[in-house]
C-alpha cells in the first residue's frame, strides 16, 4: 500500500514498541517518518529494520523547546508535516499514598506535557496539509484503575487533548484523533511492576480476558486513522483493547 506517499509523519516514542512499529509501517507505505526518542541507540535499531525512509533525531518530549526544534527540522528535513504521532509514554504500578513528588510530575511531563508540546508545535504545519494529530492514550484514560492512579490521570487528560483540540478546530483542516489500547506486548508492559502487597482482585478487573495485543495491531490502527480512509473521524478516540473497556 502507498496511502502515506508524499507524506511527511513525526513520531514521538519511535525507539520502542507502539512508536516504533507504528514508525515502521508508517515508512513502509511510502511516508518519510521522523522518528524522535529519547533512547537514541533504540532508534538506530529501529531505523536498521526500516523499509521506507526514516530520519531519527533524540527529543525529549518533557522539554519545550526540544518539541519546537524537533518540528522544526522534521519541516526542513521533510519540506512539509502531515501527521503528528504522540506515543511516547511511561507508566508505573504504585501506591497513590506514596507517588513521589518528582515521580508524579515525571509522568505528568512525559504523558502529557511532551503530547501538549509537540501538539502546539506541530498544529501550524499541520493546517498547511489537512493535517493528523493521532494521540496515544489508554483504557486507563477510560476507566478508573487501582494502583495507577497517576497514569489514569495523564491518559484521561490525553482523552481530553483529543477531543478538545478537534472542537477548537472545527471548522479548521486538521483531524485530531486517539487510540485507547489495552495491554499490547512491548517494553513498557513487560518492565511493569506492581508493588508486592496489592490486592490482585483490583488488579484482575483491568487485564485482559482475551491476551495482550501486539504493536502491529497499533500501528495498523494508527495508519488507518491517520490516512485519508479515516476523513470522517474526528476527536474519537478508539479503542484497540481486546473488550477490556466495553462493560
Ligand atoms: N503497552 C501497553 O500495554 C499500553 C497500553 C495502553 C497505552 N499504552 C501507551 O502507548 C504508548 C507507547 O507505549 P509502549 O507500550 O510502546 O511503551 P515502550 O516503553 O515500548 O515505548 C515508549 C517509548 O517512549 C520513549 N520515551 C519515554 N520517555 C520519553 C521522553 N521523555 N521523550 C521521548 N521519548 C520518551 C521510551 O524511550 C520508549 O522508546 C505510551 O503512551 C503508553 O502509555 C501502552
Amino acid at each position: 500500500m502507498t496511502r502515506y506517499e508524499g507524506r511527511v509523519a513525526i513520531i514521538t516514542g519511535a525507539a520502542s514498541g507502539i512508536g516504533r512499529a507504528t514508525t515502521l509501517r508508517l515508512a513502509s507505505e511510502g511516508a518519510t517518518v521522523i522518528a524522535l526518542d529519547l533512547d537514541a541507540a533504540g532508534l538506530e535499531g529501529m531505523r536498521g529494520e526500516a523499509t521506507g525512509n526514516v530520519i531519527t533525531r533524540a527529543c525529549d518530549v518533557t522539554k519545550a523547546d526540544e518539541c519546537r526544534a524537533a518540528i522544526d527540522f522534521a519541516v526542513t528535513e521533510g519540506g512539509r508535516l502531515d501527521v503528528l504521532g504522540n506515543i511516547a509514554g511511561i507508566a508505573r504500578g504504585e501506591h497513590f499514598a506514596e507517588v513521589t513528588e518528582a515521580a508524579y510530575r515525571q509522568m505528568m511531563a512525559v504523558n502529557v506535557d511532551g503530547y501538549f508540546f509537540m501538539a502546539q508545535a506541530a498544529i501550524p504545519h499541520l493546517l498547511e496539509n489537512n493535517g493528523v494529530i493521532v494521540n496515544v492514550a489508554s483504557n486507563a484514560g477510560l476507566i478508573g484503575q487501582a494502583y495507577t492512579v497517576v497514569y489514569c490521570m495523564t491518559k484521561g487528560a490525553v482523552v481530553q487533548l483529543t477531543k478538545a483540540l478537534a472542537m477548537e478546530y472545527l471548522k479548521q483542516p486538521l483531524r485530531v484523533v486517539g487510540i485507547a489500547p489495552g495491554g499490547v506486548d512491548t517494553g513498557l508492559l513487560r518492565n511493569y511492576q506492581m508493588p508486592a502487597d496489592v490486592d490482585f482482585d483490583l488488579v484482575m478487573r483491568y487485564t485482559g480476558a482475551r491476551g495482550m495485543a501486539k504493536p502491529d495491531d497499533m500501528a495498523n490502527l494508527f495508519a488507518f486513522l491517520a490516512s485519508d480512509e479515516a476523513r470522517n473521524i474526528h476527536g474519537t478516540v478508539v479503542s484497540s483493547d481486546g473488550g477490556m473497556t466495553a462493560g
